[in-house]
């Protein structure tokens, strides 16, 4: 009998600090908007990731640990079983999150003044952690033709061959224009960036997320070369909404490298075992599986929503995703300039969404979608979309 998930049920996110609803969700006269940024799901963990947790506390013991024998072979397992990667056990490296990865990268393989390409609309914490780091920011735009994203080789080939350039931020699959990336676009990029000296550093944190008739190519699995031309930084925490729990994995095929990322933890003492993040992502990633299956087909079902309403709402256009709970919408049609764009979103349809310019220049006049709710609820903020504009 198919386990029975639901993902209707509404739960109080103000009961604890969430980010989606302590940030920018109170309008202007104290209203309720609609909570469509921040990119975690509104959705209770998978019952075995609770359980695991709550075993754990029941221990009532937190001295200091070591990384679990089960962790690292779950995740292995999960990445075979589901995405066809072997990955070697000894390339695994444990790290608190995603984004301290890519920063390490940043800073351990490039030197400050050298360019990182990312290819905008992209998320913006990229362009946050280059300038961080000192690193300059070079952008290739993905190009939208015909509702759909996709790279600029030829502007890549150029950003690459410049000498200062030095690493590539992938977003596969890409958030927030939902492009689930082919082998054959990744397999021309991973050329591209191996014929000029620029290094990889593949961000896959949505790849378990992507709907019918799309797969999840990880970067690693296209070449061997590419594989050791690049790192690839992996995390259950959007797969199955563990993402305060703050555990992550780098993959680290190249020897030198690797070393050079263990030092690093060792230097800034990131190589700690947080005792809930390694139950919850050991948990997830053994029996959550029926759980991700039943959340991507309601989120499924969410888009599916979308896309009939805005039948009715000619001057918003989708881009069609293929994968990620992120929409990416195109308003311009509104021919609102983005400051009165996010007014009118906030005080007319009630919604507190991502503005498309923080996703760079390419983003203007587009806003980014969570639809990882309550149906009702999106259906909802759906008629403050409609009523809005109806009303202009
Ligand atoms: C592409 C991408 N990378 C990384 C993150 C954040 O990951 P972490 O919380 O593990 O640093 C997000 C969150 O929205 C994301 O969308």
């Amino acid at each position: 009998m198919a386990e029975a998930f639901d993902f209707d049920e509404v739960i109080n996110r103000r009961e604890v600090p969430a980010l989606k609803t302590h940030r920018m969700v109170l309008g202007e006269d104290g209203m309720d908007l609609f909570p469509g940024g921040v990119a975690d799901m509104d959705f209770r963990a998978p019952q075995p990731v609770l359980d695991a947790m709550t075993q754990r506390l029941a221990h009532g013991v937190f001295g200091y640990e070591t990384v679990p024998d089960g962790l690292l072979p779950a995740l292995t397992g999960w990445m075979k079983d589901r995405h066809g990667w072997n990955i070697v056990p000894d390339h695994i490296l444990r790290a608190p999150n995603v984004l301290n990865s890519l920063s390490m990268a940043a800073n351990l393989f490039t030197n400050p003044g050298d360019g990182i390409i990312v290819q905008p609309p992209v998320f913006f914490d990229f362009a946050d952690i280059i300038a961080e780091n000192g690193r300059c920011l070079v952008e290739n735009p993905l190009v939208l033709s015909a509702g759909k994203y996709d790279m600029d080789f030829e502007g890549l080939e150029a950003c690459a061959a410049d000498p200062r350039t030095k690493m590539l931020f992938l977003c596969n699959p890409h958030n927030p224009v939902g492009r689930v990336w082919s082998k054959e676009d990744l397999a021309r990029l991973g050329a591209i960036c191996r014929q000029h000296g620029v290094f990889v550093v593949a961000d896959e944190i949505h790849g378990d997320i992507t709907f019918s008739g799309h797969a999840y190519t990880p970067f690693a699995t296209v070449s061997e070369a590419d594989a050791i031309n690049s790192i690839t930084c992996l995390s259950p925490a959007k797969s199955f909404n563990i993402a305060a729990c703050c555990g992550a994995f780098t993959i680290v095929p190249d020897e030198g490298r690797r070393n050079a990322f263990k030092a690093e933890n060792s230097r800034l003492t990131v190589n700690k075992n947080n005792a809930f993040a390694s139950v919850a992502m050991e948990a997830a990633y053994r029996q959550g599986g029926p759980w991700l299956d039943a959340a991507v087909s309601y989120i499924e079902g969410n888009l599916a929503l979308v896309l009939a309403r805005l039948n009715d709402i000619p001057e918003v256009t989708l881009i069609t995703p293929e994968g990620t709970f992120l929409l990416w919408l195109d308003f311009r049609a509104l021919g609102l300039a983005q400051d009165d764009l996010t007014r009118f979103l906030r005080t007319e349809a009630g919604w507190a969404i991502t503005r498309g310019i923080a996703f760079g220049e390419a983003g203007k006049g587009f806003g980014r979608l969570n639809i990882a709710c309550q149906r009702a609820r999106l259906d909802q903020a759906l008629d403050g979309l409609d009523a809005a504009i109806s009303k202009r």
